[in-house]
């Protein structure tokens, strides 16, 4: 079992969870990934490393509430546990001093960018980082996100907090400026990946984006989290998550990812009923009492 010793909310369905997982955190570098199950009744889903401490023998990860699973490991606190936590997973970011480089992290993908971010600053790059979200209060890590870069930018879609628009606004006007960029890093949404890939593509800049496919053993057998990068099929537990961004085929993976769609809704329904009801029953019990 795996506990959980730190868990808090960071804006509206958004949760930072720390987990003593030793023998993960003695290993994990950035980049990579874990598998968790809750329970034995539970399915495995993939999350992001976005700190690790191997002192302390622990991992923190930042997810959103998108459905059962997640609502479920929302409902989790502190000193609760995990029964199955696998990792790291996946290939780590190859660290070396390319320059300058530009990290974009949208939404919840501010957490893998991250470790991202430090590493490639430790290794004496310059960094540049764009964290954006839809609204000031679904940002995090303002503070973490500075000491790891040496500029960092702000961007709410709704203008509450920055700059008013997106995280390719400003990627766009640091190019209209001439900021000479070496290697562009951009995880979040594939909606957004696929905007920066676009901004990147014509001027040739090396760019890589986070595939957050669904995932099931996490070891390249099931053929689940299959993608395709530069014409060939590759498998973003084992060969990823990270790819060449501007040979990613994201129309494809984005249909991928909706392949679900309904049976996870059905799920979500199912789970909260379930809830509804156990909670109605207790209500009956102490009524009774
Ligand atoms: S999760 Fe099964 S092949 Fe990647």
């Amino acid at each position: 079992m795996y506990k959980i010793v730190e868990k808090k909310s960071l804006g509206p369905k958004q949760h930072l969870i720390v987990v003593e997982a030793k023998e993960v955190s003695k290993k994990a570098k950035a980049g990579q990934f874990f598998i968790l199950r809750i329970d034995k009744y539970g399915e495995r889903i993939p999350l992001t490393i976005a700190d690790f401490d191997p002192k302390k023998g622990t991992i923190t990860s930042i997810f959103q509430e998108v459905g059962k699973t997640t609502e479920k490991l929302a409902g989790l606190k502190e000193g609760d546990s995990i029964l199955d936590f696998v990792g790291p997973l996946g290939v780590p970011i190859h660290v070396e001093k390319y320059g300058t480089i530009v990290c974009i992290g949208g939404g919840i993908g501010t957490a893998p960018v991250y470790p991202q971010a430090r590493a490639l600053k430790e290794a004496g790059n310059k960094v540049i980082s764009i964290i954006g979200s839809r609204s000031s209060n679904l940002l995090f890590w303002r503070d973490k996100m500075k000491a790891a870069s040496d500029e960092l930018h702000i961007v709410t879609d709704d203008g509450t907090e920055g700059v008013h628009g997106f995280v390719t606004d400003v990627l766009s006007k640091l190019l209209k400026d001439n900021v000479h960029i070496d290697k562009v890093i951009a995880i979040g949404p594939l909606p957004m990946m696929k905007a920066v890939c676009k901004v990147t593509k014509p001027c040739n800049i090396p760019t890589t984006v986070s595939l957050n496919a669904i995932m099931v053993d996490g070891t390249g057998m099931c053929g689940c989290c299959r993608v395709t990068v530069g014409g060939k099929v590759k498998f973003a537990c084992v060969d990823g998550p990270d790819f060449d961004g501007l040979t990613v085929d994201f129309d494809e993976l984005s249909l991928r990812q909706r392949r679900f769609t309904k049976e996870e809704k059905e799920s979500l329904l199912l789970y909260r009923n379930m809830l509804e009801k156990a909670s109605k029953d207790k209500g009956e019990c102490r009524c009774r009492q």
